[in-house]
């Protein structure tokens, strides 16, 4: 079967599409058929090596954090899926690879597709929807008239990320380029301020929750427009402690963690708000709840573009120009 797989880390040239072994089938795991996958952000970093301290993926391995497709097969302890169903995942870290014609994920990373969405629409969904659920749910447990900001609102995590803090009934703020203002109104921000014009800094304040996707200096002007015990998640890093910790990592690592780590945590506390990275993981569970929210029309995936599976090449540099509006998909046929 064909997959798009890292055989060198460092550069655009090490991934190529190539003939790979069809997956093994583990008793707890459904093989699916995949029809689209979408391309993150992650992806990019993980080819380009930036993320082998933390995910030590050794070449040469597949490359894909999402997909949406047919179940073929299930192993023999598998009840809850059967040969048919249309599922869609974000496989466990350990286990990534949706670049791929055939799958084979863990029955507990599996949901059904939402039965309103397109192959296509659902494989832009679980990893950046896991994500905003992780953030703003499980994290920062959002609550109606919380005033939550979202950075980056046109970008694959921010479009899901404002329509669920909506539906959380927050009062939400993004922030987003000039041609994107008008649209992401559209997805439900009540404030959308045009970083490229104006500081968000100057125009917001007394924010419960920030939901931070760029990091560096975004993130240190981010605690000046919290309230006093605001908390701001970092998913574009420094990544901390308790992420180290709940990697299991290295000695070495949490070291580094700690240090890399230390001035937004000295910066947040002298604000008398907190900061707390999130590096999202896999859970069927948490995916059926964004099923029911799609099919309730509370959700909506936001495509970009498409691109043929032969393409992910392009679809790769597309999404590492930073410039993708919602998410870009590829679809094996
Ligand atoms: N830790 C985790 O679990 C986790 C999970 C998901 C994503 N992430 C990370 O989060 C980041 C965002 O991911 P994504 O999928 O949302 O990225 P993305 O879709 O590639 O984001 C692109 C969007 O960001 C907007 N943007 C760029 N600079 C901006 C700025 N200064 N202010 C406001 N908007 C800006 C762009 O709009 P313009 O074209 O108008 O500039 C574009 O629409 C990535 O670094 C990714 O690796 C981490």
């Amino acid at each position: 079967m064909k997959a798009f797989v890292v055989e060198r880390y460092g550069s655009e040239a090490g991934a190529r599409m190539r003939e790979v072994p069809e997956p093994d089938l583990g008793e707890h795991d459904v093989l699916v058929q995949v029809r689209a996958a979408s391309v993150n952000p992650l992806d990019v970093k993980i080819r380009d090596g930036e993320f082998k301290l933390i995910l030590p993926y050794r070449v040469p391995f597949v490359l894909g954090h999402d997909m949406a497709g047919e179940v073929v097969r299930v192993g023999s302890a598998v009840r809850s899926f059967a040969p048919g169903d249309e599922v869609y995942a974000r496989p466990r870290k350990d286990r990534i690879g949706t670049l791929s014609e055939l799958m084979a994920v863990h029955e507990d990373d599996v949901a059904a597709k939402p039965s309103t969405l397109s192959m296509v629409e659902a494989a832009a969904l679980p990893l950046v929807a896991l994500t905003a659920w992780q953030a703003l749910v499980e994290r920062a447990d959002v609550r109606p008239g919380q005033k939550v900001l979202v950075h980056a609102g046109s970008g694959g995590v921010g479009t899901i990320a404002i329509q669920l803090a909506k539906h959380l009934g927050a009062h939400v703020a993004t922030t987003a380029g000039t041609a994107n203002v008008t649209w992401v109104q559209r997805l439900g921000a009540d404030v959308v301020v045009d970083y490229r014009r104006d500081d968000f800094e100057t125009i917001l304040r007394d924010y419960d929750v920030v939901l931070d996707s760029l990091g560096g200096e975004t993130l240190e002007k981010s605690f000046r427009v919290l309230k006093p015990g605001g908390l701001a998640i970092g998913i574009a890093g420094p990544p901390d402690l308790a992420f180290a910790r709940e990697i299991n990592a290295h000695p070495i690592v949490r070291l580094a963690t700690m240090l890399l780590s230390a001035r937004p945590k000295l910066r947040a506390r002298r604000r008398h708000v907190r900061y707390a990275f999130l590096f999202m993981r896999a859970s069927g569970e948490q995916l059926r709840a964004v099923t029911a929210l799609v099919d309730a029309g509370a959700i909506t995936p936001v495509v970009d573009r498409v691109f043929s599976f032969e393409s992910t090449k392009e679809a790769m540099a597309y999404v590492a120009s930073g410039r993708a509006k919602g998410k870009v998909v590829v679809t094996m046929g």
